[in-house]
């Protein structure tokens, strides 16, 4: 693996070997010890033009229980805001020897842009762009969902709210088509769903009840309302009446079904407090497992993985 861009088109042995990966980081990260050498001595530039909480933070968590430095571009005090473009600000921190960039940016593609112009050797990690993808944030959703239930066969699986803004949706959707995820599914307005999802192999539901009958996760996704462009989009009340995630509509899903969500949440809104709180909620143990899956994302890209390449 040279870049991590996408989910899109990566092979199921490699997601699983990321997902293994992953596995061993977890047990390093129980220990009281959680430091190991593997990135010692490479330099790991955190390059978010977008605001983040979860992704940044774990990021830099990663790459420091790897003993990489990692270092946080702060954009809003960079020289971006003087008319420096995005790839003079690459091509600058490339000569500060950085080994990998971590990048979120709000268009779509511009991690792609900067993995075409980095030197060999230096890896580019997609960590949101646009409405196009999140892939770290897709693989640590494959890790729970494994970690939860073992396996993907004969898993039904649904993800609610606005997908069509969604970069966390169309990782997430590669990556279970590709794991074999038999019943796939997207539940919300038709204003909120892509009109290509179904050539992707998922099933369209409008009716959140229907769309949550028996399912063995259910994963909601917060109005994306910075990419909507002043469309023309439920309110947030017309929403949570429909769409939000309260008791009685987990109540369709199996009783033992899971409930993820990537953050941030917007309680009231696409989900009820008792349910993000409840006893099926897994979003937090998402944000833990995020740590060990980007380290081992980080170490793959780096040649540095325990156990070697897939
Ligand atoms: N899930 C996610 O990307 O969260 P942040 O925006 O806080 O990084």
């Amino acid at each position: 693996l040279r870049h991590l861009l996408t989910t899109e088109g990566l092979p199921a042995a490699m997601i699983r070997h990321i997902l293994d990966t992953a596995d061993q980081f977890v047990s390093v990260n129980e220990r009281e010890v959680k430091k190991l050498p593997l990135l010692r001595g490479k330099a790991i530039f955190n390059v978010f033009f977008e605001n983040s909480t979860r992704t940044r933070t774990t990021f830099e968590i990663a790459a420091k229980r790897l003993s990489a430095d990692v270092i946080n571009l702060n954009i809003g005090a960079s020289s971006t805001s003087k008319g420096e473009t995005l790839l003079d600000t690459v091509y600058n921190l490339q000569a500060m020897d950085a080994d990998m960039f971590v990048v979120r940016h709000a268009q779509s593609g511009a991690p792609h842009l900067i993995a075409r112009h980095v030197k060999p050797g230096v890896a580019v990690i997609n960590a949101g762009d646009g409405r196009h993808a999140h892939p770290t944030q897709g693989l640590l959703d494959m890790y729970t969902i494994r970690h939860y239930k073992k396996d993907f066969s004969g898993l039904t699986v649904a993800i609610v709210g606005d997908v069509l803004h969604s970069r966390v949706a169309r990782s997430q959707i590669h990556a279970l088509k590709t794991l074999g995820v038999p019943e796939l599914r997207v539940v919300g307005p038709k204003t909120l769903i892509p009109a290509d999802v179904e050539r992707m192999g998922v099933r369209v539901f409008h009716d959140m009840d229907a769309g949550i009958k028996d399912c063995d996760v259910v994963i909601m996704l917060r109005l994306q309302n910075e990419r909507m462009n002043g469309a023309l989009l439920p309110s947030a009340g017309e929403f949570y009446k429909a769409y939000g995630l309260n008791a009685s509509k987990l109540a369709k899903a199996k009783p033992d079904a899971i409930v993820m969500h990537p953050g941030p949440m917007n309680r009231g809104v696409e989900i009820e407090s008792s349910v993000a709180d409840g006893h099926q909620s897994v979003i937090l143990p998402q944000v833990t497992f995020g740590i060990a899956v980007r380290m081992a994302v980080m170490s793959i890209l780096a040649g540095q993985a325990p156990g070697g390449s897939a």
